[in-house]
């Protein structure tokens, strides 16, 4: 099995650790049997010379979960910044997105129906749309979505672009004639090499599945990818490795934004929303299951912990907790600003968190990795399937 994870590991990147070994065994023996075999070393030997045989592996052991409008503000910030900020500066141009990885189309279709619904229509935009898994990419050419697809209350987008039919959820030719699909890797010499540079970048819920020597090099890739004023999105995790490897953090609250060192020379313009793209609904909260407003002071926390300056943000936590009693909001923010500093105190923060709000997500979530870094993958798969749960429930 060892020969088999390092050959996922050069081809896509896979870190064994971060699936765990069972999922990939399990999915080999699958594939043996499919061809009746039933020594590993032959099917070892038949991977390393049928292509068509690693792609069949990948597509069994690569994590497609995703949804429409999933951490809902990178969608907000995204929108606010093209309309307000990109578009001003480049009234005759072409907003050129990158969604990579798009799985089975939720994200870039998103990215779509948020610029359609905040009135872009009559300007140019072009979104191209690469995954590795060729049947998460039919699953998106075809665009027709079941109830797993739509996670959270806010769900005015379907009842605009979506037709109810005997299969799910139909998406509207408007919204898809605006994504372009292809599969791609990330990690293949030469990947868009000759593409024009992207203006917005979303890559989201990857670097979790690499290695720190795989995130260095996709990160890398992502900046000759990401146009010098460009914003790069990433997944709640994956934030520091992202600022460990030279970028910068746009410092948007919930947006997990970045552009590259010297880039931008001043943070982007963005206000706080009033509503969060296309729905009449109250502004994001720090947790979904947070109903209480984030305090003033935690969002300046937040901010000096975005941008790098621990030791502020953790003394505007304390204070925080002092003034005003224990906070789930607090302890969550003061157990990523120690997590940042690689202090295993952190672990210990999310749990107060927890203990305050048993379902907040974002601290189930940093558990897990936490557990899954300290090589304790059985835990850290427990709390990831209650942050899934946690989070289908909102
Ligand atoms: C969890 S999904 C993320 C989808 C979406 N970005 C989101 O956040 O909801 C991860 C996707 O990464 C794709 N993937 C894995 N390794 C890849 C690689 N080396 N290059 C391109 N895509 C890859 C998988 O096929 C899968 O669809």
């Amino acid at each position: 099995m060892r020969h088999i994870e390092a050959l996922l590991r050069r081809h896509i990147g896979l870190d064994a650790a971060s699936v765990g070994s069972a999922l990939i065994e399990r999915a080999v023996r699958l594939r043996m049997r499919e061809y009746g075999l039933e020594k590993p070393d032959t099917y070892r030997d038949l991977l390393a010379t049928s292509r068509e045989e690693l792609m069949q592996l990948i597509e069994a052991v690569v994590v497609t979960e995703t949804w429409f409008f999933r951490d809902r503000q990178s969608f907000n910030i995204f929108t606010q910044l093209a309309l307000e900020d990109w578009w001003p500066r480049h009234p005759a141009g072409t907003l050129r997105v990158l969604s990579l990885p798009c799985s089975s189309g939720e994200e870039p279709y998103s990215l779509a129906m948020a610029l359609l619904d905040a009135g872009s229509s009559d300007l140019n935009f072009s979104i191209d749309a690469l995954d590795i898994s060729a049947l998460a990419l039919a699953r998106a050419e075809r665009a027709v979505y079941g109830k797993n697809s739509f996670r959270g209350r806010e769900l005015a987008f379907r009842d605009r672009h979506f037709r109810l039919t005997k299969e799910g959820y139909a998406l509207s030719a408007r919204v898809r004639r605006n994504v372009k699909f292809e599969r791609g890797n990330l990690l293949d010499d030469g990947f868009l090499a000759e593409r024009p540079p992207y203006d917005f970048i979303f890559c989201r819920n990857l670097l979790i599945y690499f290695d720190s020597a795989t995130q260095v090099l996709a990160l890398d890739r992502l900046q000759q990818l990401l146009a010098d004023d460009g914003i790069l999105f990433v997944g709640p995790a994956e934030l520091p490795a992202v600022v460990a490897r030279g970028l910068v953090s746009a410092g948007l609250p919930m947006a997990f934004a970045c552009h590259k060192a010297g880039g931008r020379t001043q943070p982007a313009p963005v206000r706080s929303l009033k509503s969060d793209v296309g729905e009449k609904s109250p502004p994001p909260k720090l947790s979904r299951e947070t109903s209480a407003a984030i305090p003033e002071p935690l969002e300046v926390a937040r901010q000096h912990a975005d941008a790098g300056r621990l030791a502020e943000a953790a003394a505007i936590c304390e204070a925080q907790l002092a003034s005003a009693g224990p906070s789930a909001q607090a302890y969550y923010l003061l157990g990523l600003v120690k997590d940042a500093g690689n202090d295993p105190e952190a672990i210990t923060y999310y749990r107060k968190a927890l203990y305050l709000e048993p379902n907040y997500y974002e601290a189930l979530v940093q558990i897990a990795l936490v557990l899954k870094k300290t090589g304790a993958v059985d835990a850290a798969r427990l709390y990831q399937r209650r942050a899934e749960r946690a989070h289908s429930r909102t």
